[in-house]
């Protein structure tokens, strides 16, 4: 039994120190972002096992193809048990797992989520910006390419930059223009992200990027 009089199962414990194995480091991520940007509905596509957000945000969706993130939040004690343990912004946090491609229609109301997130996870701004509101935020980082899918969709403005030291993190919303400039001259374009699957190396990186969604 948990602190919370909740068990936790073996393979959910498990599957959340792999997760986990840089102890708090996507804990400390999003407690960084979550000090600079407002936010109640979170949507994280590809998110796998990881739960971090749910530290921080008191409504959480996830959504992953893989049988294990489903047989992680399908344990719906050892997810609680897990937030719980982090000292989490509510009481009841809530955090819904969809077991889906998202591809595919994710059944979810469109412009209804605060804050979506891209992490290693592939275009997941180009299928599910529709659930983002005006006005909301993606949270992307470069290794599938979806910052550059982002930096050219016209739905989107850069607005901050997260970057990384010694396992802290800081967002930068200041002199942004100097971000997502291309070390090569390149004219970036849906099909050459598709091709290359992976980002464009710029002259300043970071390890991660906010953009708002602006129409
Ligand atoms: C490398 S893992 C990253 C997990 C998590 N975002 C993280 O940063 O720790 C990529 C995850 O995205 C999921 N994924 C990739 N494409 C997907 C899709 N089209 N629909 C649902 N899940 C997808 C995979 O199943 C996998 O769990």
């Amino acid at each position: 039994m948990g602190l919370y009089g909740r068990s936790v199962e073996p393979i959910t414990r498990d599957l959340w120190a792999k997760q986990d194995q840089h102890e708090g480091d996507r804990w400390r991520l999003f407690a960084a972002i979550g000090e600079v940007i407002g936010a109640t509905r979170v949507l994280y596509p590809g998110s796998f096992v990881d739960l971090a957000p749910s530290f921080v945000w008191p409504s959480v969706t996830y959504v992953d193809s893989d049988r294990r993130a489903k047989r992680f939040y399908d344990d719906v004690d050892g997810v609680g048990e897990i937030i719980a343990e982090h000292d989490p912004v509510t009481s009841e946090p809530e955090a819904v797992f969809i077991a889906a491609d998202y591809t595919t229609d994710l059944g979810l109301e469109d412009e209804s989520f605060d804050l979506l997130i891209s992490l290693y996870a592939g275009f997941v701004s180009e299928h599910c910006t529709r659930y983002l509101r005006v006005g909301g935020t993606l949270l992307v980082n470069p290794s599938h390419g979806d910052v550059g899918m982002a930096s050219i969709d016209k739905s989107y403005e850069l607005s901050g930059v997260v970057t990384s030291r010694t396992g802290t993190y800081r967002v930068h919303q200041d002199n942004l223009d100097s971000y997502l400039e291309p070390k090569k001259p390149v004219e970036l374009s849906t099909d050459l992200l598709h091709k290359s699957g992976r980002g464009v190396p710029y002259t300043k990186p970071a390890f991660a990027y906010l953009f708002t969604r602006v129409r």
